[in-house]
């Protein structure tokens, strides 16, 4: 076994809904550090997993008339069908409801409860009954239960507390030590001193009574452990720390790094390493908090409904296409937007422009011009320097931004190059020396330089979009040997007589105006899409469980449908599946567009009675705004409109 070991970690992530593209960020940024450093030979474990105890969870469940364990195993298995979808080469996967993860945090509990660092208290806070559930003050939404708006009342508890407070001391001097660099970016260091430690940090409520689903203390069977015990554990536990599953922690132990995004960094560079310490282990080298994924300005996340599916764009655009935009778009640190356009710009101009074009092209004149395979004779010229300078930086510049998570930054970099490549072709202009028989070497120089080129460029880029590199090494010729890592700030590594190998487009390039209608009516044709996340967020549930989840009768009452008759009807010009109707709703007209066209012709509607979802919030669709959905069923042979028996009339509500 290797003796340079690198430990890396996503957060063990909430099974309470499916995942979405601000968790694929933190995952595929794991990966892609996971890759490189397995290309430099490290031997590296890469763990990730599920975070699946707590009340929220126990409630979902509970109102799906489903066990607790039943709920989670479906969202956990999306996760994992995820992870593989995207590529993701985690070592191992966590789950906080696995034997060998309880029985370690029972030890740990114990533990600590035995060195004194834990001890019984009385937790207070806010309670509502009937959701049997402590709120604090922030939590509150106008002071009443975020869940169900009732009264909440002061109330106690008997609970366990981590003593926090005896480690101010420590952990202030741990994050204030520029030289370790224990937390990065550097920015939040301060925000965890001024706001956190300074002001007092107060002892850890870290167990509770007043639900069951987590993991019971042994020696106070009535108390469950409470969340941050629990979830942080799990970077231990799962090398086999206080327990007999795994027996890797000596190795493993301390991690090289732990990934997550802003909102959670506290946790793990204050109560993580205080618990490190509690349990006299040596501390985690360095805890790394990235931004936030936005949608429209606020985080896109479960609880906020604004989620864009994963799978629907690794189906659409390819997965390398995904990975890379993510990795390219999210600056060092700072938050960023995700909208589809973003990313089918940045694919079109990045991969299939740049990179796309360079690999296609060069491949096409090696073949032109020398039946795919390059004579030895070589005549170098000084124009070919500033490409051979900018390769040979490339690796050590990488390196470094890889290594620290700075991987838009690396990406950024390898684009450079890669436009200077093709600029090089411009300059060199081979269709003018292919002209003349005596600048064949001069020629051949131009197309190996250029073929080497991608080589250095493609290795680099291996961690980030492993399964097209691969393809593009077999176009260029290109032995395994030649595409180690180690040789990325080698030149004139290939073959001086390599031969090429035509192949397929490496990456389309998108008609974004069509790609975004195709989109927008993969979600418009969903019930209630007010926003195109949240449709999305329908499709992804749609496409794991045949069925949504159950509703009470509440909420179907919020739907306001009513049989409303067809006064006119037209197709929207240049979309193929629009229809613009004006319909009786028997108060007045309203417009409303449905993406019906392929399967009703405009004219036979015209007089039909429809049911209409008339208090949809009103949505512009292809620059009409839209007041209501006409409901249809999707068939075998495409939309139906749901049916209405006569004498019916516009206006009648449907319950
Ligand atoms: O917090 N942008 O789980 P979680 C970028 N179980 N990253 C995002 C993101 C976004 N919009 N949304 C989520 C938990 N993430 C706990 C963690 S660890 C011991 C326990 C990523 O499901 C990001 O890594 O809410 C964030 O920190 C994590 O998912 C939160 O996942």
């Amino acid at each position: 076994m290797s003796f340079k070991k690198f430990y890396i970690t996503t957060p063990i992530y909430y099974p309470s809904g499916n995942p979405h593209i601000g968790h694929c960020y933190t995952t595929l940024a794991c990966d892609v550090v996971s890759r490189y450093k397995r290309m430099q030979g490290y031997d590296v474990m890469f763990l990730t997993g599920t975070d699946e105890h707590g009340q929220k969870i126990e409630k979902k469940a509970q109102e799906m008339g489903v066990t607790p364990k039943a709920y989670v195993d479906e969202y956990v298995a999306n996760f994992q069908k995820l992870w593989k979808r995207i590529g993701i080469t985690y070592d191992r996967f966590v789950r906080t409801t696995d034997d060998y993860h309880i029985q370690s945090v029972q030890n740990i509990f114990k533990t600590l409860y035995e060195k004194g660092y834990i001890y019984k208290g009385e937790y207070s806070g806010k309670y509502c009954t009937p959701c049997e559930s402590f709120w604090t003050d922030s939590q509150l939404v106008d002071g009443k239960c975020p869940d169900c708006g009732r009264e909440v009342n002061e109330a106690k508890e008997e609970a366990y507390f981590f003593k926090l407070s005896a480690f101010s001391d420590r952990l202030e001097a741990l994050l204030s030590d520029e030289n370790r660099g224990f937390l990065e970016p550097k920015s939040r260091v301060n925000e965890m001193i001024n706001n956190f430690i300074k002001p007092g940090l107060e002892d850890l409520c870290v167990s509770r009574t007043s639900f069951t689903w987590g993991i019971p203390v042994t020696f106070d069977p009535g108390h469950v452990v409470y969340v941050w015990i629990d979830a942080l554990s799990n970077y231990i536990t799962a090398l086999g720390y206080m327990n007999d599953t795994y027996n890797d922690f000596d190795h493993y132990w301390p991690a090289d790094v732990h990934v997550m995004a802003k909102e959670i960094v506290r946790f793990h560079s204050i109560i993580w390493p205080a618990m490190m310490m509690a349990l006299d282990l040596p501390l985690p080298q360095k805890i790394y908090g990235h931004g936030w994924i936005t949608f429209s300005g606020t985080k896109m996340g479960k609880s906020t409904g604004n989620v864009i599916d994963p799978f629907i764009l690794a189906d659409r655009y390819g997965v390398d296409a995904l990975r890379y935009h993510l990795l390219r778009e999210m600056p060092f640190g700072s938050d960023c937007p995700f909208t589809n356009e973003m990313m089918l710009t940045r694919v079109n101009s990045d991969l299939a422009n740049d990179l796309g074009n360079l690999v296609s092209r060069t491949v096409a004149m090696v073949i032109k011009y020398f039946d795919g395979q390059l004579p030895a004779e070589r005549k170098p010229m000084p124009i070919d320097d500033e490409l051979i300078s900018m390769l040979s930086a490339l690796r050590p510049y990488v390196e470094h931004n890889y290594e620290s998570l700075h991987i838009s930054a690396a990406l950024t970099e390898i684009f450079k190059v890669i436009s200077r490549a093709n600029k090089y072709i411009d300059e060199t202009t081979p269709w003018i020396l292919a002209k003349d028989e005596s600048s064949k070497a001069r020629l051949a120089t131009v197309l190996y330089r250029l073929l080497d080129a991608i080589r250095v460029v493609s290795v680099l880029l291996d961690p980030v979009m492993p399964n097209t590199m691969p393809e593009v090494w077999r176009q260029i010729g290109a032995a395994e040997s030649m595409t180690a890592w180690d040789r990325s700030s080698e030149m004139n590594v290939l073959s001086q007589t390599c031969q090429v190998f035509k192949g397929d487009i490496l990456f389309p390039r998108f008609d974004i105006d069509k790609e975004l209608e195709a989109l927008a009516e993969i979600f418009s044709s969903n019930l209630a899409p007010v926003s195109q996340a949240e449709a999305s967020l329908a499709v992804s549930e749609r496409v794991q469980s045949p069925f949504k989840q159950p509703i009470k009768y509440d909420d179907f009452a919020k739907l306001d449908i009513r049989v409303a008759r067809v006064v006119s009807c037209q197709k929207v010009p240049k979309a193929d599946k629009l229809l613009d109707f004006v319909l009786d709703d028997g108060q007045g007209q309203r417009r409303v567009l449905s993406g019906i066209a392929e399967y009703y012709s405009a004219e036979e509607l015209i007089g039909k009675d429809v049911l209409l979802l008339a208090n949809l919030e009103p949505k512009k669709i292809r620059g009409i705004m839209s007041h209501g959905m006409i409901l249809s069923a999707d068939t075998k042979d495409g939309y139906r409109l749901a049916g209405v028996e006569s004498d019916s009339e516009p206006g009648d509500e449907v319950s």
